[in-house]
């Protein structure tokens, strides 16, 4: 009961800020470890040189500042996590802000903070770019709030449209996802902090997320949610991982040798530390498995990483060098991120600006689902014309701004606007929180000598009288989500019975979703446009108004599959639904169970590939105000595989197109992957060459028996199109076999 208050009060972040935390300066640089020239590692190993077993043992295990009462230091935030640090030797504390989506805030009073779009908004962008900079900006503000830690990077693959925390991911592809996440971590480094890659592994669903166990075989797991985390890793560098709650094969991911030892450390040769996630520790065992670090102490059973682990050592159960080496590579990614050399200086806050960074990002990450009059194909009636004389707006609250995701990852700016949650939500953690960005006042700003009108849309009669007095009709519909529960891959309420009164008043309808992830839309057909705003974050409004009036031209493309209905789900009935488990006050105890990923590494579009069934939507589509084609294709072979073909714009305005590469079959094996894509900007009657390259790992199979990635000599087929389910171009080309170390 306790344990799951505290839970509860962790992920909620109750209490108020205290003014930023400037941290030590690093002492006299006489210090042999003060010298960067020496390398993390050896600067590491100089520090433990000085250290008891006892001080060792403090690096590794972690405190939540809000139930440290007296013993708080001054100037500690109330936020995720707390570490002391070793003041004399220059070491600064370990400063934790969850940061999926920005440096999260719930419940601290008066304290600003900017609101990126949610992950999956991020994924849709398809540009590393933007996630970068995306990162850069909340590093930056992490810095400002007196932050070295942020615990961001959620990689997590969309298997369930359901997942609570899909809003916190990025998408269903490990290629993609990984590609992203590496970017955003890359960003967030670059402010000499340490930024995690999180959830380590398999924590796919919330139902049950303390106990469920995932089941899937390993070549299965290395070729999906863990080949997300490796590229990720490999290509962002953070300096820590933090691991699961759940169970995977049958043991808890933050005490799963296989997870942390054998794939993490000696596979991957990851450097840094793991971290457990708050409350994912069970007992020393987790130490000899490979966890480093254990978080959140006071919501875990015991501090088992204090006193218990120190007992296990006297008795011979750890060794003084597995000590050594947990506090080592906790040190040496304080050092490699430059955490130590730079130490955090809170101040200089400037929300307005890094705002900006994550419109930018909206913009780029709203997709055009559908654009049309009903029984039109091809004339949109988006962007809405400048002759539009009247303009209802319905529903969303768009009066008031735009809906964000809630639990741990919760950023509230100054200025949002909380509504109640709804019944069976967990129980800890804030309201539905509106960011402050109306898309009705920014519709207002850009429909000069048109009349707006809103209207809430409670009343289904009233919005659709509103909506026939109108020239067209812009309906916006959310679906709040979560952490700690998962949800119905609907709309919210009865916004489909509005969609649909709406439109039958006036098919020149156009739908906004401002949705957590894949939604159904049984009024598809009815409406006459369909955007995909996701979370978009503390500029949305404005983003999604610069969309409708074409002041950009839309280019996000989804990075999940919609699927026409829930029995095109990997697993139409949630596991765990039955047992009713809420995160509340007073816990039921969830009853272990087994979430089997029988799909394998078939996720997603890849499944609709095998099974030949046509989803709502497929992965990597979006349409744009002009039009694209695409041509020419020659197939390189040889190690990989290189896919040269021209995009040619054939509409009349610029756009960005986004050419998506698919590998179709292989040797021994048919299986739709992404193995790369291009971003093109062209101007109307442009043509581009692109050539994309795939990575020679996304051609190969996990081959356990030869430990590695197995490539089979032979004619691999491929793809080109503007999605996964449109194969505009085909070709295939000779790869040659090799066995690739992982
Ligand atoms: C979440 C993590 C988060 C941690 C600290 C946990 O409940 O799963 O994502 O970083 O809390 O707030």
């Amino acid at each position: 009961m306790e344990r799951q208050l505290k839970l509860g009060l962790c992920a909620a972040a109750l209490l108020a800020a205290l003014p930023g935390l400037a941290m030590a300066a690093p002492k006299g640089s006489a210090q042999p470890w003060m010298n960067p020239k020496l390398g993390p590692d050896r600067r590491a190993d100089l520090v433990l040189e000085k250290l008891s077993l006892d001080q060792q043992l403090a690096l590794l295990h972690g405190e939540m500042p809000m139930f440290m009462g007296a013993r708080k230091p001054a100037g500690v935030s109330i936020s995720a996590g707390y570490l002391p640090g070793l003041p004399a030797m220059g070491i600064p504390p370990l400063t934790e802000s969850d940061a999926s989506l920005g440096v999260a805030n719930a419940g601290r009073k008066d304290d600003d903070a900017a609101a990126l779009p949610s992950g999956l908004a991020l994924a849709a962008t398809w540009d590393p770019k933007t996630a970068y900079a995306g990162g850069a900006m909340i590093g930056k503000e992490a810095r400002q709030k007196g932050f070295n830690t942020l615990l961001a990077g959620g990689v997590n693959l969309l298997r369930d449209p359901r997942n609570g925390r899909n809003f916190e991911y990025l998408g269903e592809d490990p290629l993609l996802a990984g590609v992203m996440d590496g970017a955003a971590i890359r960003g967030i480094q670059s402010n000499h902090i340490v930024s995690t890659a999180k959830h380590y592994a398999l924590n796919d669903q919330e139902t049950g997320r303390m106990v469920a166990d995932a089941r899937i075989d390993e070549a299965a797991l290395r070729e999906s949610d863990l080949l997300a985390f490796e590229i990720a890793i490999e290509q962002g560098h953070p300096g820590s991982v933090m691991c699961a709650y759940n169970r995977v094969n049958g043991v808890y991911a933050c005490e799963n040798p296989f997870l942390l030892t054998d794939v993490l450390r000696t596979d991957w040769k990851y450097p840094g530390w793991v971290m457990s996630d708050w409350g994912a520790v069970h007992g020393v065992a987790a130490a000899k498995a490979g966890l480093d670090q254990e978080s959140g102490q006071q919501l875990d059973k015991q501090v088992f990483f204090g006193a218990p682990l120190k007992t296990a050592v006297a008795a011979g159960e750890v060794s003084p060098a597995r000590i050594h080496e947990m506090a080592h590579r906790y040190l040496r990614s304080l050092f490699a991120a430059g955490a130590v050399d730079h130490p955090v200086v809170a101040g200089g806050l400037d929300t307005a600006a890094d705002s900006l960074v994550a419109q930018r990002e909206a913009e780029q990450a709203i997709v055009l689902l559908k654009n049309g009059s009903p029984g039109t194909a091809d004339q949109g009636i988006l962007p809405l014309a400048k002759t539009a004389r009247r303009i209802a707006v319905i529903g969303g609250h768009a009066d008031i701004g735009v809906i964000s995701g809630g639990g741990s990852s919760q950023v509230i700016p100054l200025g949002s606007k909380t509504f109640p949650k709804p019944a069976g939500a967990p129980q800890w953690g804030g309201g539905q929180v509106y960011h402050p960005s109306a898309p009705l006042a920014a519709i207002k700003a850009r429909a000069a000598g048109a009349e707006v009108s809103f209207d809430e849309g409670a009343d289904l009669a009233r919005a659709a009288a509103l909506a026939k007095s109108a020239d067209v009709a812009v309906v916006f519909a959310t679906q709040w989500s979560t952490e700690g529960m998962d949800i119905a891959a609907r709309l919210d309420g009865e916004q489909d019975a509005l969609i649909a009164a709406v439109a039958k008043a006036n098919p020149t309808t156009v739908v906004v979703l401002e949705t957590a992830g894949p939604v159904a839309m049984p009024w598809r057909s009815q409406v006459g446009a369909i955007l995909e705003a996701w979370y978009p974050g503390g500029r949305g409004g404005e983003a999604i108004a610069r969309v409708l009036f074409g002041e950009v031209n839309p280019k996000g493309r989804l990075p999940v599959t919609f699927p026409a209905s829930e029995a095109q789900f990997a697993r139409p009935v949630l596991p765990g639904a039955d047992q009713h488990i809420v995160e509340t006050l007073t816990p039921s105890a969830p009853k272990p169970f087994e979430v089997r990923y029988a799909e394998g590494s078939d996720v997603g579009y890849r499944a609709f590939a095998k099974s030949g069934q046509r989803p709502l939507y497929p992965f990597g589509h979006g349409l744009s105000y002009t039009a694209f084609r695409y041509s020419g294709l020659r197939v390189a072979g040889g190690k990989t595989l290189a896919a040269s073909f021209t995009v040619t714009n054939t509409g009349s305005r610029a756009g960005v197109d986004t050419p998506q590469v698919y590998l179709t079959a292989a040797p021994r094996r048919k299986q739709q992957r992404l193995v790369g894509w291009s971003k093109v900007t062209l101007k109307p009657g442009e043509s581009r060459q692109v050539r994309v390259t795939a990575p020679q790992r996304m051609l190969a199979d996990w081959d356990g028996k030869a430990h590695g990635w197995r490539l089979d000599g032979g004619t691999y087929d491929v793809a080109v199109g503007p999605d996964a389910a449109t194969p505009a171009l085909k070709g295939s080309a000779t790869v040659a076999a090799a066995v690739l170390k992982p």
